[in-house]
């Protein structure tokens, strides 16, 4: 949530800089923006206002600057007003502040500094921060780092910071619980929330960790610890992703190009080294107790592992939403294995329970896509799933390269790893054949004959029943129709009075034991007057649209989830919306 990003360095259009790279995280956020820039005559200028980063023109910032930072926002204290918008200025307009996360205590901070004589011009819990280090720097010999860090020590809270003080060519950061990663370039720096802002420059980079800032000056960069200042040492880090990786290439829409992407993901997730994955099996064969945790889609994801896990390696592990997952730290012991999933390898919940499985002593493995994010480097193991940078808020790609992970791991706890990797690569195939513009259009079709409609159902059974749920969110949060998913079983115990004359119903489906209870439930919907749309391998009379999908075994999930995600699209597309910022959300949820 909120995307950050600050350029200190020998290059002279700083502005032009952070505008352009804050357009690759506006994933993060997108209701309002703002840049702070050092001009080279010392002199600063601001620029904010409510609505897109994506809109706002570079070139408009390119005035000679070595040192800016910006910032693209998604609201969570004060409402979306350009006032609110970051970044936030002392009094004397000397320093200006970016953030990323909430400051938990700011309204004791603001009432303390406002009877100091400070005056407020926003809503924000972050104006706090540039007021409190203007207040601090007027003691004597305190110098810019000082002042943040002793700021910092008082915030309570999750927080990314960068600091600018127009008076300096300095630029300091810090952080507590939200992400932020420093790009080194020759002579240059590039501090922001995900490495996606700098990769037109550096793949160079070294990891900020929690409780940490940095001080970039005379081209030197300084780590130190918040709490001791105690300077740390950094390891230089080269990441593997491009810029190629991150663009939209032929697609309109980033969501569409990452949906096609998997022709190859399912692959690549599979490359796994296969001593790595045979441990962690031995780990989940040999700990007491195993819980999946992650949230909204990789939830789902954990969700459909319960059934890999029972159906294939016979293992019973529980899922956990991990919001929830505090509540049951009485059942952790230093013996249990938790396995986390994330996509962005930032979500505060499953950080969060990651902390309450950690005072427990309990062992953690994070499945992420995201290397070196605040999960992977918090995780006792890591696998990565290895799709490339995910940039649409709707997850796709990385969905299904989860999934894969995930029923590979099944399979070597089962004693069968060679046969996962061979059906998962298969499947892998089978996805590329069906990826073509003919099922694109066949899909469109069905897109077409219910985008007028304002609910719509899904059912599964089985493994296909955490899809269901999966379809649910996609639907919702691209094209705003309202969908929910439904254990197909369940509808007869209340959600078929929501059935009337023409709802769609989508019901998935593989060519498995499910099959006959799924149907008679077709049957229940059709007599009350449902369209029937299905998802299945093998075509039924009952339905009234048939996609075809391939008979994948025990990875039907992986692939009956990839034409939801089309139709969701193209649902979206039809009734106007963005399917890459939808309204209200943002990627990577860094606040809980
Ligand atoms: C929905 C979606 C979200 C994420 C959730 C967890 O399409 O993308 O529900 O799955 O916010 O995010 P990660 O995987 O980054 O932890």
């Amino acid at each position: 949530m909120c995307g950050i990003f600050g350029y200190i360095g020998e290059r002279k259009n700083a502005g032009s800089i952070v505008i352009r790279g804050l357009k690759n995280l506006e994933y993060r956020g997108y209701d309002s923006w703002g840049i702070a820039m050092r001009l080279l005559d010392g002199s600063m200028r601001m620029a904010k206002d409510i609505g897109k980063i994506g809109a706002v023109d570079d070139k408009d910032f390119a005035q000679p600057c070595s040192l800016a930072i910006a910032h693209s926002r998604w609201a969570t204290h004060g409402g979306v007003t350009r006032d609110n918008a970051h970044p936030h200025f002392s009094c004397d307009g000397r320093i200006a502040v970016v953030h990323n996360g909430i400051i938990e205590n700011f309204e004791e901070l603001r009432s303390e500094l406002e009877s100091k004589g400070h005056t407020f011009a926003s809503q924000t819990d972050t104006e706090i921060i540039p007021h409190l280090v203007e207040e601090l720097l007027k003691q004597k010999g305190m110098t810019l780092a000082e002042a943040v860090r002793s700021a910092c020590k008082r915030f309570m809270g999750r927080f990314a910071i960068l600091v600018l003080d127009r008076q300096l060519m300095s630029l300091v950061a810090a952080r507590t619980g939200s992400p932020l990663i420093v790009g080194v370039g020759d002579g240059e720096c590039f501090i922001a929330s995900d490495i996606p802002a700098f990769l037109e420059y550096t793949r160079t980079v070294e990891y900020l960790d929690d409780g940490e800032m940095v001080t970039v000056e005379g081209g030197k960069i300084r780590f130190q610890n918040i709490q001791t200042g105690e300077e740390r040492e950094k390891r230089l880090v080269t990441i593997d992703w491009t810029v190629a990786d991150t663009g939209k290439g032929e697609y309109e829409h980033y969501m569409l190009k990452e949906i096609m992407d998997q022709k190859e993901t399912i692959q690549r997730a599979v490359h796994q080294d296969d001593e790595h994955i045979l441990q962690v099996a031995k780990s989940i064969e040999t700990c007491l107790g195993c819980i999946l945790s992650a949230c909204g889609t990789a939830g789902k994801v954990c969700m459909a592992a319960d059934y890999f896990f029972s159906v294939v390696a016979k293992r019973h592990v529980n899922f956990v939403t991990a919001s929830e997952f505090p509540i049951y730290h009485h059942f952790l012991k230093p013996e249990s294995l938790i396995i986390v999933v994330s996509q962005s390898g930032e979500t505060a919940d499953v950080l969060e329970a990651m902390k309450v499985a950690k005072q427990s002593g309990s062992k953690v493995l994070a499945i992420v896509n995201t290397e070196g994010s605040s999960i992977a480097r918090a995780a006792d193991y890591t696998l990565l799933i290895n799709a490339g940078p995910e940039r649409a808020v709707a997850s796709t790609k990385a969905a299904t390269g989860q999934m894969a992970v995930l029923l590979l791991i099944a399979h070597a706890v089962a004693g069968k790893l060679n046969a996962g990797r061979t059906l998962l690569l298969e499947t892998g195939g089978l996805i590329n054949d069906m990826l073509n513009p003919r099922y694109i259009e066949h899909i469109e079709g069905i897109a077409k004959k219910i985008c007028k409609h304002d609910n719509m159902y899904i059912i599964g059974k089985g493994w296909n029943y955490p899809m269901a749920l999966e379809s649910a969110i996609k639907i919702q949060e691209v094209s705003y129709i309202h969908a929910e998913g439904f254990a197909a079983g369940e509808l007869k115990h209340g959600p078929i009075a929501l059935i009337e004359e023409g709802t769609p119903c989508v019901a998935l489906l593989g060519n498995d034991e499910f099959t006959s209870d799924i149907l008679s439930n077709i049957m229940e919907l059709k007599a009350r007057g449902a369209l029937i749309i299905a998802v299945s391998p093998v075509r039924h009379t009952a339905f009234d649209l048939w996609i075809k999908v391939p008979d994948a075994a025990s990875a039907q999930p992986i692939v009956n989830i990839i034409p939801i995600q089309i139709l969701a699209y193209l649902l979206a597309v039809l009734r106007g919306k963005d399917p890459d910022m939808p309204r209200n959300l943002a990627k990577s949820v860094t606040v809980k």
